[in-house]
């Protein structure tokens, strides 16, 4: 979900609209603006438009007369409540005179909507959020700051929210805990929104809320303080990446232009980190001596979905450089697994947004157990960044499409250099180091080089485009590639597609490969390759169609997408990016919308 709001002297709605449009990727079921309608007698006091679906159907439905300087809005990704024009925020109070937009989730919702029910109160949507807007409008409470205090002090669970009031026009009052609220410092006018994106066209000084931190904005100026009222200091930062960097910049969607960003975004991944005297890798932020790092005896990282799958990358770099037992599991399923917890185990979260709840959740979780935990992120300064006891920023700069493709690659880079890090503190040789090196230094050159072939594999795409269902299979290193890639497709395209290690296909999923059923096979010329090209026999032998991405030409496919060779340990970087193209392809021509697939949001920031 996202929030915007704005005070200040212009026009509020085409703002609120604009910054809204910049968070769809957030979440796109429903939208909604309330503001403070200029005027007076009737036509002033709070005014809403709310609508179910995109923000261009919420922009088509404003009233006439929707004007003021100060409003908030809201994008909304459904959790309690189907996308409906009820449940779409702001939500109010039965007087009309509160409007609250809220991110997150009020774990103790029913609790509270039951007891304000008892007291004769109708709600008029099946949010958790409406309870909010109620609590506020019946506080006593003189300000607007102490209504609102009062109100969170009946909540348990996570927000990131913004009031207006009726009765306090000059301002509008936010709160955080455990879900982002920046503020944007404009010259008499001040931003406020979950997400740097929206603001970054108005200003690039941004103010980041804390946990438990709220907020009091006017038009010329603004203060924080704790929710139990002491004032807080808040010194604004200089947001990294310029407003261009949030445009779609020539291209047709953010996902193809995702896709071309790889080469600079791994080149700054790596920039003022190589070390080439001592053939290893400097990671400033990470926070781990040499000694410490020695005494590790497993890696485990935690991620969900295509973060995850970087993890799984990770852990096998990991494992075969540093030589450290590692793995990766979904973030959710550890923290409700009961997990063991071992002071000798380095924890490794990785999160492109650093706002993954079940993600953050497990981090917490870690470390009231004292467990060391680092970040693998890439928003600056995020929930997970700033839990972690140290970590690398992967530097891939906005990623908006909803698909993540080249956050997953400068994850994926980002662990190699660990890897490497870790590897060199313990047993991995100088010139191992130095090959390692060299290996990463040519990454950028050869992304841009399969990126070349991008109308073979949009050729290739049309071809296996009627495809009901397809196989992702993969050994070893390629196995997580496989993953990533069926999951890729699965998400832009809406095509059913499974992996599989190659070597499992024998045992099962062999029944399904028909000419129906095509498979993508990841063959990498490495020390498997003949295993490989064995799996590529077992499907040809029942009719299956294949296409392989490998180092060279594969007689049992019937089509081939051959990507550079690098050092073994890092082919998987490069592996996966045709099949991105391919994912991509695949879903244009089925005509999906690429950046905003049915269903799913960015940043899930819910359990
Ligand atoms: C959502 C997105 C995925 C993303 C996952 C983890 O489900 O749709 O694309 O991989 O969250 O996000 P994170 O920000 O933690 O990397």
């Amino acid at each position: 979900c996202g929030i915007v709001g704005y005070i200040g002297k212009r026009d509020v709605a085409p703002l609120l609209l604009e910054g809204l449009a910049r968070l769809e990727y957030r979440g796109y079921d429903s939208a909604g603006i309330a503001l403070h309608a200029s005027g007076t007698g009737k036509s002033a006091g709070l005014k809403t438009a709310k609508a179910k679906g995109r923000v261009r159907e919420l922009e088509a439905r404003l009233p006439k007369r929707f004007a003021g300087t100060t409003g908030i809005a809201h994008t909304r990704w459904a959790t309690h409540g189907a996308p409906t024009d009820d449940n779409a925020h702001p939500h109010l109070d039965t007087e009309g005179k509160v409007a609250v937009v809220h991110n997150g989730i009020i774990d103790n919702a029913a609790e509270l909507r039951a007891r304000l029910t008892a007291d004769g109160i109708v709600f008029a949507s099946e949010t958790d959020t409406e309870v909010l807007a109620h609590l506020i409008g019946r506080s006593q409470a003189e300000t607007l700051e102490e209504k609102v205090r009062e109100a969170l002090r009946h909540i348990e669970g996570t927000y990131g929210i913004a009031v207006l009031h009726s009765d306090f026009t000059d301002r509008i009052v936010v709160a955080r805990n455990g879900s982002p609220v920046v503020l944007g410092i404009g010259e008499h006018e001040m931003f406020v929104s979950s997400d740097v994106a929206a603001l970054v066209s108005h200003t690039r000084q941004v103010v980041t809320l804390d946990d438990g931190e709220m907020a009091t904005l006017k038009a010329d100026d603004y203060r924080t303080y704790t929710t139990e009222g002491s004032r807080t200091t808040a010194t604004p930062e200089t947001v990294e990446y310029a407003a261009e960097s949030y445009d779609l910049g020539g291209h047709d969607t953010y996902m193809h232009k995702e896709i071309y960003e790889q080469a600079d975004a791994v080149d700054r991944a790596l920039r003022g980190r190589i070390d080439d005297r001592f053939s290893t890798v400097h990671l400033g932020g990470l926070n781990l001596d040499a000694r410490e790092a020695r005494t590790i005896r497993r890696v485990k990282i935690l991620g969900c979905g295509t973060s995850y799958h970087a993890g799984q990358i990770g852990a096998q770099m990991i494992e075969e450089l540093a030589r450290i037992p590692s793995d990766a599991e979904p973030a959710s399923e550890f923290r409700y697994r009961d997990p063991v917890v071992d002071p000798d185990t380095l924890y490794v979260a990785v999160s492109q947004s650093g706002e993954t709840y079940d993600v953050l959740a497990a981090v917490q979780e870690l470390k009231r157990k004292g467990a060391r935990v680092l970040g693998l992120v890439n928003v600056v300064g995020s929930a997970i960044a700033r839990e972690t006891d140290g970590g690398i920023y992967v530097h891939a700069g906005p990623e908006v499409c909803v698909v993540s493709t080249k956050c997953f690659t400068n994850m994926v880079v980002s662990f190699a250099l660990l890897a490497l890090h870790l590897g060199r503190i313990r047993d991995l040789s100088v010139a191992d180091g130095k090959r390692i090196i060299e290996g990463l230094r040519k990454l950028p050159g050869q992304i841009d080089e399969i990126l070349k072939g991008e109308d073979e594999i949009k050729k290739l795409a049309a071809r296996y485009a009627d495809a009901k269902s397809m196989m992702f299979i993969g050994r070893v290193r390629g196995y997580p590639v496989a993953r990533e890639a069926s999951l890729k497709l699965k998400e832009v395209s809406y095509i059913h597609a499974e992996a599989y290690p190659a070597s499992e296909l024998k045992h099962g999923p062999l029944a399904l490969i028909e000419p129906a059923m095509p498979t993508v096979a990841i063959v990498p010329d490495d020390d498997l390759l003949e295993k490989n090209r064995a799996a590529l026999e077992e499907i040809k032998a029942r009719s299956g169609r294949i296409l392989a991405v490998a180092h060279q030409d594969q007689e049992k496919a019937d089509d081939t997408v051959i990507v550079p060779k690098n050092e073994p340990e890092l082919d998987p970087i490069l592996l996966g990016i045709p099949l991105q193209l391919l994912a991509y392809h695949t879903a244009l021509s089925l005509g999906r919308d690429i950046d905003k697939p049915r269903n799913l949001a960015k940043s899930v920031t819910v359990e």
